[in-house]
């Protein structure tokens, strides 16, 4: 670590920070940096600058940094009187809002449903979303979200304004919804760098959970496939972790992203599957273009995404090996799976098998370790922000499978992508015999902080789900 770095980090203040680095940091990191601009620099170095909340920040970042064998060349609090700066801040508080703005509201406590902190990506969707939660008609139950850390501390049922309908929305009482990584994510506010786009102090947006199995409580005009009444299940996701929530009464969703709900699965198991599911699929139908014969192996085998691959993958005639605890081995054979690891007693990275698709849940283990168990053209998946914490987590290994990916090893990792014709394609496995929803535990919406901690473990055995209104917990 240089010198200037632990001066830097020892002499804290909060403010704006701009930091070099050795060479071009690579865009694709650019989501992963999203808040904290950073450019090329003709000299060859990447400057990057923002607002650091505090010193666990500065520290994070820098380790991130080192982690990422980054050489950092300069860190410096930005002087409030340069023209460099004001241009700096001018860029940042159009992001984020002035300082001023953020003590003003946090003093104020506004109910946290109106998204204080815009997400610099999405004022587009901001717009949409401030018309969704105008709030009109009344109150209803939801779990609200204050601050990041333990979900039994942040995590609080209180009574909140209903959402309004957009012209393309439906308004849906939820029966069921699930928690899902950016779920905890953003209870927990780690990877911290993460809250460069969900908001610095707190989420922007209150209500977390984006999967939903409801039933039609009203549509926007240019709705006219869904009506009151109908069964439906999909998702609110619009690729942020802004994105509106479902752990509430009612929801809105865009009708897009909605379906009916076949009759033959119950709320749960909609509400279960929902981006799990379509994780799974995607990965294995697209992104692994899994077919008959394919050696697949799936690390994280036992977890949500992981219980739907390994059936997904034999469902495409795939050879399925499936890595999981001990626990869990019994559960992914009879999801299956054609081979099963212990990964507490094997490294499968170390194994004399090799496999022509690599699905990584966990990403346990260094991306080149996993790629030497890869067939000459088969593909690694990586797809995992890590359970570790911090302020990167798994994201700087995420970044070096991404560079990997620039060498002979064939790289490609999972878009969530929530449309009618994936729904549809979800829902006919789920019809079928092939596919069947794995679910750990259901938790009423009063004990969502619950449901969100037992996801925290990372160790549920396929999903948990959070049952709303009339179905409560155990009622399936
Ligand atoms: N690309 C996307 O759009 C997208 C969408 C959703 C999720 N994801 C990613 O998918 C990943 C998995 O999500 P999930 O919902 O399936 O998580 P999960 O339900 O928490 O599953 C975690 C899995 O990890 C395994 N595991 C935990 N610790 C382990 C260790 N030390 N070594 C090996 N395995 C370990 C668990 O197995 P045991 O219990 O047997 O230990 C379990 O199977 C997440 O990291 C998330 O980032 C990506």
């Amino acid at each position: 670590m240089s010198k200037t770095h632990e001066t830097t980090a020892e002499h804290y203040e909060p403010g704006l920070y701009e930091i070099r680095i050795k060479g071009h940091l690579d865009d694709r990191w650019a989501d992963w940096f999203e808040g904290l601009t950073f450019t090329h620099e003709s000299d060859g170095t990447t400057l990057l600058y923002g607002p650091l909340a505090d010193q666990a920040a500065l520290h994070g970042v820098l380790n991130g940094f080192r982690d990422l064998g980054l050489p950092i060349i300069s860190v410096q609090r930005i002087s409030a009187n340069t023209k460099r700066s004001k241009k700096m801040k001018a860029d940042v508080y159009e992001e984020y809002g002035s300082p001023d703005v953020l003590e003003r509201k946090e003093n104020e406590k506004p109910a946290p449903e109106g998204g204080e902190l815009l997400n610099s990506k999405s004022r587009t969707q901001e717009s949409s979303r401030a018309r969704r939660t105008a709030g009109h008609g009344g109150a209803m139950k939801a779990i609200v979200q204050d601050g990041y850390g333990a979900p039994e501390r942040v995590l609080e049922l209180k009574e909140v304004d209903r959402p309004s309908v957009g012209d393309d929305d439906v308004l849906i009482r939820v029966r069921a919804t699930s928690v899902n990584t950016p779920d905890w994510i953003t209870v927990a506010g780690v990877p911290y760098i993460l809250r460069l786009q969900s908001g610095l102090r707190r989420p922007s947006t209150a209500v977390r959970g984006t999967d939903v199995a409801g039933v039609v409580e009203a549509v926007g005009k240019n709705v006219t496939d869904l009506q009151p009444g109908d069964e439906v299940f999909g998702s609110l996701w619009d690729n942020t972790l802004s994105t509106l929530g479902t752990f509430a009464e009612l929801t809105v969703a865009p009708a897009s992203q909605l379906i009916k709900k076949p009759a033959t699965l119950s709320f749960e198991e909609a509400g279960a599957s929902v981006m799990s599911g379509l994780t799974a699929l995607i990965a294995m139908r697209d992104v692994g273009q899994v077919g008959p014969g394919t050696k697949v192996l799936i690390n994280g085998a036992s977890g949500g995404v992981g219980t739907f691959a390994v059936q997904i993958a034999k469902a495409l005639g795939a050879e399925v090996t499936g890595v999981s605890s001990t626990r869990n081995l019994e559960l992914v054979r009879s999801l299956g799976a054609d081979h099963v690891i212990d990964y507490t007693a094997e490294d499968f990275t170390r194994g004399e098998q090799r496999y022509d698709v690599i699905f990584d849940n966990v990403m346990n283990h260094p991306p080149t370790a996993t790629a030497r168990v890869l067939a000459p053209n088969g593909i690694f998946i990586p797809n995992s922000v890590g359970n570790s914490g911090g302020l990167f987590a798994g994201l700087p290994r995420a970044a070096r499978a991404v560079l990997m990916g620039r060498g002979s090893t064939d790289v490609r990792f999972v878009t969530y992508v929530v449309n009618r014709e994936n729904l549809d394609a979800l829902a006919a496995l789920l019809e079928s015999d092939d596919v069947k929803v794995v679910i750990d535990k259901v938790y009423p919406l009063s004990e969502a902080a619950n449901a969100v901690a037992h996801m925290l473990g990372h160790h549920a055995r396929g999903k948990v789900v959070i049952t709303v209104g009339a179905r409560e917990a155990g009622d399936r």
